[in-house]
């Protein structure tokens, strides 16, 4: 195996191996590791028809003492719950959940970038509906995976400021919709804005309410914060946006030093007050925005990233490598 550690994207590559849980008669059964990474289904099951299928994305780190370690997956359980019971789909305990995480990534350890190569094992669990079904109700059986895959920054540039495109031409989530949940039809939905934002010279999409269109919602893969000039950190608060951890991380660690939060509604007006814009989760950690394009304005935050959000990162990325003291108890170490 051969991986040139400094210099990965975020995309798939063949690890040694995933692990799978089935449900049948209401129950699951015990996690098995395979060493494929392809799954065999009917051409009928409810997840290829009809989206029953909810997912989410954690990170193992290589810290400072040689350990292996990854960032509040009790916090990701507790929101795939909160995703799987919308979809009416079976719950998965905390403690399978834990016991999964834990399982594949040590299996799967040697796939852990190093430390000092900025790198990440990304996690991704994922519980979708297989049975055959045609007409339109909850699968009776499920299956529950975890993978894995060794990635560096989501956005080519690491840390070097990427441009938004805040789309009116379409909506992402409803007001009563799914977009406070992690479900695979948001992202589906997410690929004709993403290809207009692509075409207007932007990497990526920025939401409005979909009721109003007057109020910033998030990014297509992440949450939005915004700086004021007196170094307040703003972000929204909507019931349509998912819940990012990164950002409630992000909200801790401003308090705990000084940094003021704000928590609410922001106009669209207000992208002309902000100093700083980022947009904050696990893929994209706290990836910085230099420009947002609006019907033909353009709101510039820079071309670097601002001090508030540089402060910001490395206090985040210090406890992702075990650089700096886990006071909030986030990290949890995988047994090798
Ligand atoms: N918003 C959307 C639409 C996302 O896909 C993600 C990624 O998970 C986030 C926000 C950030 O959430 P988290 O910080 O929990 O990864
Ligand atoms: C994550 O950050 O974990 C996500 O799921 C976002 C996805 C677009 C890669």
């Amino acid at each position: 195996m051969e991986i040139d550690w400094k210099n990965l994207g975020f995309e798939f590559m063949p690890v040694k191996s995933n692990i799978r849980y089935h449900y049948a008669n209401g129950k699951w059964g015990a996690g098995k590791l395979y060493n494929d990474d392809s799954l065999t289904l009917s051409v009928a099951s409810n997840c290829l028809h009809y989206g029953q299928a909810a997912f989410e994305g954690l990170k193992a780190f290589t810290c400072k003492d040689g350990k292996v370690r990854v960032f509040r997956a009790p916090a990701n359980s507790k929101r795939l719950n909160s995703s799987t019971g919308h979809l009416l789909m079976p719950a998965i305990t905390e403690e399978m959940f834990l016991e999964a995480v834990n399982a594949v990534v040590k299996d799967n350890i040697d796939y852990v970038p190093p430390y000092g190569t900025g790198g990440a094992l990304y996690i991704r669990p994922v519980i979708v509906g297989t049975s055959p079904q045609i007409g339109i109700s909850a699968s009776e059986e499920y299956e529950f995976i975890v993978l894995v895959v060794p990635v560096g920054p989501y956005y080519k540039n690491g840390i070097k400021p990427v441009d938004a495109y805040l789309v009116e031409e379409f909506d992402r989530a409803a007001p009563a919709g799914t977009g406070h949940i992690k479900i695979a039809g948001n992202y589906a939905a997410s690929l004709s804005p993403t290809k207009l934002a692509k075409a207007k010279g932007c990497s990526v999409a920025l939401f409005l309410d979909a009721a109003t269109h007057e109020h910033i919602e998030e990014f297509g893969t992440s949450n939005f914060a915004g700086i004021t000039r007196d170094g307040t950190y703003v972000t929204p608060l909507s019931p349509s946006i998912l819940p990012s951890i990164t950002n409630m991380s992000l909200i801790k660690l401003a308090e705990r030093n000084g940094i003021k939060v704000e928590r609410r509604p922001i106009h669209k007006s207000e992208l002309a007050e902000f100093v700083e814009v980022g947009a904050c989760g696990t893929a994209v950690v706290i990836t910085p925005i230099g420009r947002i394009v609006h019907q033909g304005r353009d709101y510039c935050y820079g071309n670097e990233i601002g001090p508030v959000l540089k402060q910001l990162y490395d206090m985040m990325t210090g406890i992702h490598y075990g650089e700096k003291p886990d006071e909030f108890g986030w990290m949890m170490e995988v047994e090798r």
